[in-house]
């Protein structure tokens, strides 16, 4: 798509390398409401670094999904998609809080969705922020609820060693990949060995059934197994082995009642969170914990 006006002099054009650290501000700004503001603005270098580097990667492997709105030569929106074996993923949507209300998130997401023509299938999971929702549902994606479960891990609560699970490596990404074509009818692609390169593998590999989950500065970044059972024993292995200080599992839909014992044991408490947005032909999405960025 060309670059294309939206009123009030806004611009929406494909993002290039060049706008990463612009694109980055709009985006951790945006998120930081409240509370979150110090947390975000603390940010050390290395963190900074590691949101920038999924950018380059979204930026170089979905060059056509990847776009910012502009006023006045300054980046203003961001919208970041994926195609990966015929579905299609949301991994960032935003806007600046002076910009808001104007149409430039709905022209962002009609840019990004023109990226999924021709896929069998749409996913991003949403904020609970009250436009996003609105956005997604009138893209025509069906909203379904979660929970997400937060807090300190009940150390006492861990099972003894969890027979089964063991560290993965590259070699396992077949196995991973295979895994994910049954959950949500594709593979994660160049994603995964992505999050490996900062992240742990954990992989159970049962005659039952099989998983795998990732792990990304101590949180559970992804998880997805054949077999409930076998989800289980991973998200229990991601909460023995995660920071000590608090864990977040998020994105637990309703198809996700396995987590839900697991986590209440470890101690942690469950709030309501922001939808997985879906549409289209995918698989059961379950037992899955979406990746936020690579879903
Ligand atoms: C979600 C977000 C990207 C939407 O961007 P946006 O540019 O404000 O969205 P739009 O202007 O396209 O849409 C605003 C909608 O809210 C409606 N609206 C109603 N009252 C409004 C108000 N007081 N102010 C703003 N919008 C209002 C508008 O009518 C419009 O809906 P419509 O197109 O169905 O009529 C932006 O709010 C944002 O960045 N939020 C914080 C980050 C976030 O949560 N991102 C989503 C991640 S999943």
């Amino acid at each position: 798509m060309a670059p294309h006006p939206v009123k009030g002099g806004v611009t929406v054009r494909p993002m290039k390398r060049g706008d990463v650290p612009a694109a980055y501000e709009t985006a951790a700004l945006a998120f930081a409401n409240g509370s979150e503001e110090a947390r975000v603005s603390d940010r050390s270098p290395a963190e900074v670094a590691s949101y920038r580097a999924r950018y380059h990667h979204l930026i170089e492997n979905d060059p056509d999904g990847s776009w910012v709105a502009e006023s006045e030569g300054r980046v203003i929106g961001v919208a970041l998609s994926l195609r990966r074996e015929g579905l299609w993923g949301l991994s960032l949507l935003t806007v600046d809080a002076a910009h808001r209300g104007r149409g430039v998130g709905k022209r962002l997401l009609e840019h990004a969705l023109a990226y999924a023509e021709g896929c069998r299938a749409r996913i991003t999971v949403s904020s609970t922020h009250p436009t996003a929702m609105r956005r997604y549902a009138t893209a025509g994606l069906r909203l379904r609820p979660t929970l997400k479960a937060d807090g300190a891990v009940r150390r006492k609560s861990l099972p003894a060693p969890l027979q089964g699970v063991r560290e993965g490596d590259e070699g396992d990404l077949d196995l991973a990949a295979e895994v994910d074509r049954r959950v949500r009818g594709a593979a994660h692609g160049p994603d995964l060995a992505f999050m490996l390169r900062t992240g742990r593998l954990l992989v159970c590999d049962l005659p039952s059934g099989r998983g795998y989950a990732v792990m990304q500065d101590g949180l559970l970044a992804l998880l997805a197994a054949t077999e409930a059972a076998v989800a289980t024993r991973l998200l229990w292995a991601c909460l023995a082995e995660g920071k000590e200080e608090g864990m977040e599992v998020r994105w637990i839909g309703a198809d996700q009642a396995w987590a839900i014992p697991v986590v209440l044991s470890a101690g942690l408490d469950l709030s309501p969170a922001g939808p997985v947005c879906v549409s289209g032909e995918m698989g059961p999405l379950s037992p899955y914990i979406p990746s936020g960025v690579f879903l």
